[in-house]
Order: structure tokens, then sequence, then C-alpha cells
């Protein structure tokens, strides 16, 4: 077992509007109370302001979704990690399965922006997963090992300051989760990867994510190598949140 504190981040992915962000931050600063565990939403970007400005005190931290490789120029439509910054970004999303499969982001791409991320004193984290037709194939632990030796020699920075988001892309959005048992399988095979390039990879924080609810998070989070969770669908709930965050802590 381990003693990080765990975080809980929801993706809100495109999704919110002015008064719907509002309306879900209240209910969730509400209810939240002390909580013992890092609590985080990752908003679209124009929201930023916005999230920063209602999240201020609540021990709710801003995240990101993406950031540009790039540290500034033309880059038309990216956004800098310099510029997350002036909104108190403290986590952004990186290597998203999303953005990998939309975007075409490249394991290159990936380890270019944790770079940005890190350098601006923001941590990444970076998600890491295999699609359905690797998992049959047999080739999970391949691809997710090839994800994250992409990032685990950083110039200047120590691979213990990223958060690594393990979410299998056959669960995402599909209300098909990894078994605490599949999840914690990949988990291990993570963390050993971690161990043998970082003296301090039991800092590094483990997230699993893929349709986690409020009925199957306890269970997954109560795996050793689970050190918390990327919620998507169920962070647009106040009340579906707040139990994934009190089965956290
Ligand atoms: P989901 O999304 O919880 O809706 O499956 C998770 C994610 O993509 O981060």
């Amino acid at each position: 077992m381990n003693s990080k504190k765990k975080l809980i981040a929801g993706n809100w992915k495109m999704n919110g509007r002015l008064a719907a962000n509002e309306a879900l931050l209240k209910a969730l600063i509400a209810e939240i109370g002390n909580t013992a565990c890092d609590v985080a939403v990752a908003v679209p970007a124009p929201y930023l302001a916005q999230v920063q400005s209602l999240a201020a005190g609540s021990g709710i931290a801003v995240a990101a979704q993406d950031v540009s490789q790039h540290e500034a120029g033309a880059y038309t439509g990216e956004i800098s990690a310099a510029m997350l910054k002036d909104f108190g970004v403290c986590y952004v999303l990186v290597g998203h399965s999303e953005r990998r499969q939309y975007h075409s982001e490249t394991d290159v791409a990936v380890a270019e922006k944790t770079q940005r991320a890190l350098a601006a004193g923001i941590t990444p984290i970076v998600c890491v997963g295999e699609t359905l037709q690797e998992r049959e194939a047999g080739q999970t632990e391949t691809v997710v090992k090839r994800q994250l030796a992409a990032v685990i020699h950083l110039n200047g920075h120590c691979i213990s300051e990223v958060v690594v988001a393990y979410e299998p892309v056959w669960a995402i959005g599909t209300g098909r989760t990894a078994s605490p048992e599949q999840a914690q399988a990949v988990h291990a095979v993570l963390r050993a990867q971690l161990s043998a390039a970082s003296e301090h990879a039991d800092r590094i924080r483990l997230l699993y994510g893929g349709s986690m609810n409020a009925g199957n998070a306890a269970q997954l989070l109560a795996q050793p190598d689970i050190d918390g969770g990327l919620v998507g669908g169920a962070s647009l709930k106040a009340s579906d949140f707040l139990q994934i965050i009190a089965a956290a802590c």
C-alpha cells in the first residue's frame, strides 16, 4: 500500500458553458469541505479565468486539457504553458487519447508538451493507454511502456514531477470500465518501469481513467498502485464527482 495523497481530476472535455460551469463549481465547493485528497478540474481553455476565480481558496485546483509543445510564436490557435500559468493552472493533461487519436499527437509531441509544462511549473498529467484492438492483440504492455518511455527521461526534470494516468481507450466514455484487477495489473507494469528509471518512483501518482464512476471508484482506488482517478463523464455531475472524491479519501 502507499500513503500518497490521492488525486481526483475531473476532465470536462469540450463540455460546459459559463452558467453551467458556475452551477457545477458552486455545487462542488458547497460540499467538498476539507477533503483529504487533491482535487482538480480540467476545463476548456476559454473558461480558465472563470474557473480560477470561482475556485479560488476552495481547494479545487485548476487544470488545462492541453498545452502547446512550443514556447511562443507563430502557432495559431495554440496555448503556451506560460499562458496557462497566468491563469493559475496547476495541472495540464498531456497526451490524452483523444488528442493522440483526433489530433495526431505523437509520443515525441507528448514528451515536448510534458517538458513545456514542467518548465512553466505546471504538473503534467501524462495519459497512456491501449486501444481495444491493441488489448485484444496482447499488446497492452508494449503500448503503455512505449508511451511512458517517451516521457521518462526529461531534460532538467525528474520523472517524479509528473502524474501518469492509465486510460484504456476502450474504457473511455463507453461505460465499460477496466476491472480493478485489469487496471492494477497495468499500473504495476507502469510502476515497475518508473522504479527502474527513478529512485523517487514511489512518489509518482498513477491515476486510473476510463468510465470511473460513483459505483466503481472505491474498488478501483483500493488497488495498491492506483493513486487517484481521471474522471470524464462523471465529473460533470456534482453529486457523482463528490462521491468519487469521497471514495478516494
Ligand atoms: P470517462 O473519460 O470517465 O468519460 O470515460 C475519462 C477521460 O477521458 O479522461
